[in-house]
């Protein structure tokens, strides 16, 4: 085996693209903290311009901590090439950007995380791209809205922050037929539990803060997808449209995370299944969404189409809202913020934080309840995340007298 391009995806995700010999023998790969790259000669530049000879010119263009990232996340995706971005909204707009032209259409599903959302409702509409709004939890809505002006259908599976499941391969198929792109956020499910790109998209998008990432510490984006569509990425939506690079040391930290990206989905998913079942049974709770129980409405396309069902559960509980924030304020161990895929455990209402950039009659419109509580279920002992959640779930007793 050659172990720069070994197999198996833990060791691609641990090796992948690096020889410490090349570099005196580190076992980790050096952090190339540079702005520039100086060239030998006048010349020498021109053709690095030019596109004649191969090599770094400037850190907003690519830089060799980001590269050796792009590669090892394109590989883990299943894609030809990747490039790393300054965080996931960082991400989704360069991609966007480059492809999208006035008189375009965007076709995407009812339900999407908020700042994309907002992106596409007030930024890309702006400038003459229709958003349309379809199902595409059904194959058929798609079929029937989509025509030539079509450019990008654009999706999340599952969707933040109601779990909706979307069948890649059903939708990229459609998309095709009509030559329009298939972009897919993959935030939540990460390439342990979906990979687009052999389902049939064709460009993968994420938030690298969250899972990728993993520990909370870091903003970052990554993008795949075939080598001509990131080479136009990287030229046009993020080296000049937005400028959205990531900073290399970022990019050391989000290939420190990925060493341990499988390990720690494999647990997340194990806490969250036993989360999920502790709530499903709960008096307190009406509704749960997570794709590992048998009542989420898509649970055979979540067997068809994901290993595992991700940490990700949105609930309700009986007194909606009002209840659902007494509950958040009585938690102990989880934190009430935002982001995901940490180790540490994470709870947010995002009618009133994530989502809040929809109004109150878009949310209704697009599937997000007012009183959905969603928890990132993390990495600490299964059995605390659940005391602290049962304790929380029931309400103190008024004092007597
Ligand atoms: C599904 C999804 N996509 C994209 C983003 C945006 O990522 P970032 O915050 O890194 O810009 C988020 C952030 O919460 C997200 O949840």
């Amino acid at each position: 085996m050659n172990p720069t391009q070994p197999a198996g995806f833990a060791t691609r995700a641990i090796h992948l693209g690096y020889d410490p010999q090349d570099n005196e023998g580190a076992l980790t790969p050096p952090l190339h903290l540079t702005s520039t790259f100086a060239f030998e000669t006048a010349e020498h530049g021109a053709a690095l311009f030019a596109g004649e000879a191969q090599g770094h010119v400037y850190s907003r263009i690519s830089n060799p901590t980001l590269d050796l990232l792009e590669r090892r996340v394109a590989a883990l995706e299943g894609a030809e090439a990747g490039l790393a971005l300054a965080s996931g909204m960082g991400a989704i707009t360069s991609v966007l950007w480059t492809f999208l032209a006035p008189g375009d259409e965007v076709i995407t599903d009812e339900t999407l995380y908020g700042c994309t959302f907002a992106f596409m409702r007030h930024g890309l509409e702006k400038f003459g791209i229709t958003v349309t709004h379809v199902d595409l939890t059904d194959p058929a809505a798609l079929e029937a809205a989509i025509s030539s002006r079509t450019r990008i259908v654009y999706f999340e599976t599952p969707a933040n922050p109601n779990m909706r499941l979307v069948d890649i391969s059903a939708v990229c198929a459609i998309a095709r037929r009509h030559d329009a792109k298939t972009v897919v956020d993959n935030t939540y499910a990460t390439p342990v539990l979906t990979r687009p790109i052999e389902l049939g998209a064709d460009i993968v998008v994420h938030s690298a803060t969250k899972y990728m990432g993993g520990h909370g510490d870091l903003v970052g984006g990554l993008a795949v997808g075939g080598a001509e569509d990131m080479g136009e990425v990287r030229i046009i939506g993020m080296k000049d449209m937005t400028g959205a690079v990531m900073a290399p040391f970022n990019a050391m930290l989000v290939l420190r995370g990925l060493k341990t990206l499988k390990l720690r989905m494999e647990r997340h998913c194990e806490n969250a299944m036993e989360v999920a079942n502790m709530l499903e049974r709960h008096p307190a709770v009406t509704t749960v969404h997570y794709p590992g129980l048998e009542s989420f409405p898509q649970h055979a396309l979540a067997r068809r189409q994901m290993p595992g069902f991700g940490a990700m559960i949105a609930f309700e509980l009986e007194g909606g809202h009002a209840a659902g924030k007494a509950m958040m304020d009585r938690l102990q161990l989880i934190r009430r913020a935002v982001s995901l895929g940490d180790a540490e455990s994470l709870i947010q209402h995002p009618a009133s934080m994530t989502h809040s950039t929809y109004t109150a009659e878009e949310r209704a419109a697009h599937g997000i309840t007012e009183g959905l509580i969603r928890l990132s279920v993390g990495l600490e002992e299964v059995e605390d995340i659940i005391a602290d959640l049962k304790e929380a779930l029931t309400a103190p007793v008024p004092a007597a007298g």
